[in-house]
């Protein structure tokens, strides 16, 4: 099992949703040499209004890339699912805080099965839920977007939530984004305390995706 880059770094995280599924291992192969963790959104078309891909397409893509596998679950029930997402082969696997009654226990589940732990929050939800549970988790996921799609706009004050967070965490700790992030908004969020950056449409949408993620990081380190 593969671990989470140390901290200290900033991590692009190329979301393979925005991805052309007809051609994904070339894909991740244009991007490979560039990054050290691969975002895997995976929807279940009930705890957001959209279904992707599930364990089998991880278990297919698995033996062929030595990156860290970040499986970002977006189901109603992550108790049930995890085992199989670690199975498959995700090294980490980030749950929404809003999908269990438990944390503290979906947390353990993770530990058992000996992947990295991750915890998200809507953009919505009230940053202190994370006060009981943020010391246990080796990374938060704050959307900055609504979950569910690619390519949406950037929520404006994802900033500030980030800031909130990063007070909360220890500086072994990451603090991931996803949703809309691109250029303009990369630097903007990492200013906030983010260091790990989920882009989809930013990477896989455009023509030489190595380059656009030399780009965002570029913007980051500015
Ligand atoms: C949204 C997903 C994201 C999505 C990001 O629910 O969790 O990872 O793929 O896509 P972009 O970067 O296009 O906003
Ligand atoms: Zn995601």
């Amino acid at each position: 099992m593969r671990k989470l880059p140390p901290t200290g770094t900033i991590e692009i995280a190329p979301s393979i949703l925005s991805a052309d599924f007809n051609t994904l291992g070339d894909h991740i192969q244009n991007v490979a040499a560039s990054i050290n963790i691969l975002h895997l959104d995976i929807m279940d078309g009930h705890f957001v209004p959209n279904i992707s891909f599930g364990p089998v397409i991880i278990k297919k893509i698995r033996p062929h890339f030595d990156l860290f596998f970040d499986a970002h679950l977006m189901i109603t029930d992550p108790r049930k699912y995890a085992p199989e997402f670690a199975k498959a082969g995700a090294d980490g696997i980030t749950f929404h805080i809003e999908a269990v009654d438990d944390p503290k226990e979906m947390i353990k589940i993770l530990r058992d099965l000996g992947v990295s732990v991750g915890i998200s929050l809507k953009p919505k939800t009230p940053v202190e839920t994370l006060e009981p549970i943020i010391a246990d988790v080796d990374m938060v996921l704050q959307m900055t977007v609504e979950p569910g799609f690619g390519g949406q706009k950037f929520m404006a004050d994802s900033p500030q939530r980030c800031q909130a967070i990063r007070k909360m965490l220890r500086n072994d700790q990451r603090l991931q984004v996803d949703g809309g992030i691109h250029t303009k908004t990369a630097p903007i969020i990492t200013q906030a305390g983010a260091d790990t950056l989920v882009a989809g449409s930013a990477i896989f949408g455009q023509p030489d995706p190595a380059a656009e993620i030399a780009a965002l990081i570029k913007n980051c380190l500015k």
